[in-house]
């Protein structure tokens, strides 16, 4: 039994002990509660279960309170030439023309030399952070004494990483008082390798934080009240700007529109303004990134990484310099022609979901077992893939023309097209421009 209150505010019902009802029982209320007019909502939810139980009573724990699946297409994009190595890409994504323009300019560039990619730096950052009210002085002294035994007091965590040629790289003291007073931080860097590190960095974050305040209690200098440092929290930060990636492409202005009626120098110039423009105005770069984050966020959910810290970290990247801005930039040079992206990427190929969700292990195997270094320059490769497809449209023939070629087929599933139709219908705007109301209009007259 549940016990249910009406809210009649809300016109709903709000619930007490939800979480501790089984399956099943929290499907019957939620379709109780919201879907007694609909009743396919319950044939819905169960349409989406795996039949094999092993593998749905996985994905049922890797969150709380499952009741379904949310599937998202996976994809894939082929003849991506990263550093000499060939890769088709996995990207989970549900808007159509993504993975089609990634793979265009995948096989474009295949032909130019492909892509090259560097991993710059790859510093993780975390913070406790506190408040203290006495001698500044007598903090930085504490401060000196005690960072041995942070590092001291972590070694059960940090042992395995430190092995691995990774573990804490440096912890400072931060005065943060002109913005809050009394407020001091431990700003702790660390090399995670493999691992995106986020339990790692936090594990020793909340060590550091106990050490601190058992220190400060046995610290002669300290009066009483000094010793009552306040840790306030202690948590990783998911701003990593020294956790750097840079992909590039280039190739002489000539080559740029080889087997189009485009004229290349019009196109390289059209190009490098486009990008000029999401340099220096806000409303375009919102929309410049988001093409870059289509693909960049499609290989992120696939390869089972955090896209919320990747998407939060690369926004607050792109305003580093007080204004919103493109992630993308380019040039063109003595003829040459280049394109590149630098981004902030913490991600992981080893924890998490990689080695539990069956199709995070299945790209990960795709992209030969990549390393995160391996990873993150996938990744970036992916992003500035994206960005090449959507700025190439947009200044020639306009992005409708592409996407809604791609998107035809959602059309048509909106109205339900038979087999029959949709052949029909695809064979007719192979030479039609797509708009939505065309396509209305010629199933309207199909049917007829
Ligand atoms: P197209 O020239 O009509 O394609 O481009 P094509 O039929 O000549 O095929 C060329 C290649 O494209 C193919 O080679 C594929 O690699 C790929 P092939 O496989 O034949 O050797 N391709 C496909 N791959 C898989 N399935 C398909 C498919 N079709 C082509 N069905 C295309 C069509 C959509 C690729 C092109 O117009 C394009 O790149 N458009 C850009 C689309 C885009 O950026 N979409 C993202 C959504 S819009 C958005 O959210 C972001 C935006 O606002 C960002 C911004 O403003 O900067 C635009």
């Amino acid at each position: 039994m549940y016990l249910c209150n009406f809210n009649y505010h809300s016109m709903t019902k709000s619930i007490s002990g939800f979480s501790r009802l089984s399956k099943s029982k929290k499907i019957d209320w939620i379709v109780d509660t919201y879907f007694t007019n609909n009743k396919n909502a319950k044939k819905i939810i169960k349409q989406y279960w795996n039949t094999d139980e092993q593998l749905q009573s996985l994905h049922d724990e890797f969150i709380e309170n499952t009741i379904t699946n949310y599937y998202l297409p996976l994809g894939v994009a082929p003849n991506f030439l990263i550093n000499g190595t060939l890769h088709t890409i996995p990207m989970a994504i549900e808007e159509s023309s993504v993975v089609a323009a990634a793979s265009k300019a995948a096989k474009f560039w295949l032909d130019r030399g492909g892509f090259k990619a560097d991993v710059i730096s790859t510093t993780k950052i975390g913070q406790v952070h506190f408040k203290y009210f006495g001698n500044k002085e007598k903090l930085i002294s504490f401060f000196n004494e005690l960072k041995p035994a942070l590092f001291k007091e972590t070694e059960n965590i940090t042992q395995n990483m430190v092995k691995r040629g990774g573990g804490i790289k440096d912890i400072e003291l931060k005065d943060k008082t002109h913005k809050i007073e009394g407020y001091f931080q431990l700003h702790a860097t660390f090399e995670t390798l493999d691992a995106m590190g986020a339990n790692f960095i936090n594990s020793c974050l909340e060590q550091f934080s106990k050490t601190l305040k058992e220190k400060a209690q046995n610290y002669v200098a300290f009066d009483e009240e000094e010793k009552d440092i306040d840790v306030i929290m202690s948590i990783l930060s998911n701003y990593v700007p020294e956790c750097l990636v840079k992909a590039e492409v280039s190739c002489p202005i000539s080559e740029l529109a080889e087997g189009t009626d485009i004229d290349p120098y019009e196109f390289a110039d059209k190009f490098v303004q486009a990008v000029q423009i999401a340099e220096v105005e806000p409303y375009r770069a919102v929309t410049h990134n988001k093409g870059v984050m289509n693909g960049i966020d499609a290989v992120v959910l696939a390869t089972g990484n955090d896209f919320r810290a990747i998407e939060a970290c690369v926004h607050a990247y792109a305003s580093r310099n007080g204004s919103y801005s493109s992630l993308t930039h380019a040039s063109v040079e003595n003829d040459q022609f280049k394109f590149w992206i630098e981004i902030p990427l913490a991600l992981g190929t080893v924890g998490g979901l990689t080695s539990l969700h069956p199709l995070v292990k299945l790209s990960l195997e795709l992209l030969h077992k990549p390393t995160a270094q391996d990873l993150m320059k996938i990744v970036a490769v992916a992003g500035l893939a994206q960005n090449f497809a959507a700025l190439r449209s947009l200044t020639t023939t306009g992005i409708q023309k592409g996407h809604m070629k791609m998107h035809l087929k959602n059309i048509l599933n909106q109205f339900q097209a038979t087999e029959e139709e949709k052949t029909k219908l695809l064979e007719q705007f192979k030479d039609q421009v797509v708009t939505h109301s065309a396509v209305v209009e010629a199933i309207e007259k199909l049917r007829s």
